[in-house]
């Protein structure tokens, strides 16, 4: 089968998309024909070792040397808009192309940090205390920092990668923290802080079920776990992570259940605050950074797991 690999998008994380689209390109599913397609606002390109091609993304198709190439299937991997939201997903949808991914809706619902939070919150799940604020509206500095105390943080509904993130804990710095997100989203969530240690868990679905990856453990030198704790080496990754087993599986239980709540496919990643022995679950990343150093696949090397493996089990579940 011929696979679109799609990455790149409209926002910050272009280039964490491109890297993390490299990584599963260059450790392609067995069986499956990767095309790596750059997603941009002007136009979708297929990008071939030594050639640049205009995609035809109505039809799913690229021609080469007066051949017509019909891709089968998408495997989308922008982070954020237009793909860990879910807009390309419900426009294969449109079309009937299937994609391995989150459906359209579960990605959308999962990537907006302040519908996520409510939605696993009415299901049960821990969350942080949080408010929403939209473009233009008012609000008082006094009364969100009387809700959710300080510290608190504020984040962009829709963004990744800790864009636009900040950590607040003088009632000096609300206002311009919370001016910040809004120049990354349209929507701004703030947190009240949890108080404990930092954890993720991937998830995925094959044939056999829903399983968990090993659990991580991040420990960041920065104030919490930002841009360059993430991508600057300014933060220790520990997996599988250095945690009882009654802890680790309480992770890994709540990050299933969240999985199966929301309809995920693929592979998911679920971050968590461990507060004294409850997990809070703090957000789901429906296309998880899957560059050589980020997390998941570092999840998959501590379970003695190959990329390649790992993505021919999912493509074979959810494509054959
Ligand atoms: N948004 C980044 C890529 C992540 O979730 O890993
Ligand atoms: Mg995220």
């Amino acid at each position: 089968k011929k696979v679109g690999l799609l990455y790149g998008g409209y926002s910050s994380e272009f280039e964490i998309s491109k890297n993390s689209a490299q990584t599963i390109y260059n450790n392609s599913a067995n069986n499956y024909q990767l095309y790596l397609i750059e997603v941009k606002k002007e136009a979708w390109t297929v990008v071939l070792e030594d050639e640049r091609i205009p995609f035809d993304f109505q039809n799913f198709q690229f021609q080469r040397n007066g051949e017509n190439i019909q891709l089968d299937a998408a495997h989308i991997y922008i982070h954020g808009n237009p793909g860990e939201n879910g807009k390309i997903q419900a426009l294969l949808d449109m079309k009937g192309i299937p994609y391995v991914n989150s459906n359209a809706l579960a990605s959308e619902l999962s990537f907006d940090k302040w519908f996520c939070n409510q939605f696993l919150k009415g299901l049960g799940a821990n969350v942080a205390k949080s408010k929403v604020l939209q473009k233009n509206t008012t609000y008082s500095t006094e009364e969100v920092i009387e809700e959710l105390g300080l510290p608190l943080f504020v984040k962009p509904c829709d963004s990744g990668s800790s864009y636009g993130i900040s950590k607040v804990k003088n009632a000096a710095d609300l206002t311009p923290a919370i001016e910040a997100a809004f120049n990354e989203g349209q929507t701004v969530v703030i947190e009240s802080f949890l108080d404990g240690r930092e954890f993720t868990c991937g998830v995925y679905q094959d044939k056999d079920g829903v399983h968990a990856l090993p659990v991580t453990e991040i420990i960041s030198d920065t104030d919490f776990f930002d841009f360059t704790a993430k991508y600057e080496g300014k933060s220790k990754e520990i997996t599988p992570a250095n945690l009882d087993q009654k802890a680790t599986e309480a992770i890994q239980k709540e990050a299933v259940k969240a999985y199966q709540f929301l309809q995920l496919s693929s592979v998911a990643r679920i971050d968590f605050m461990l507060v004294k022995d409850t997990p809070y679950i703090i957000e789901v990343n429906t296309t998880p950074g899957f560059s050589k150093a980020s997390i998941v696949p570092q999840m998959l090397a501590a379970q003695g797991t190959k990329i390649s493996d790992f993505w021919t089990n999912i493509y074979n579940y959810i494509l054959e």
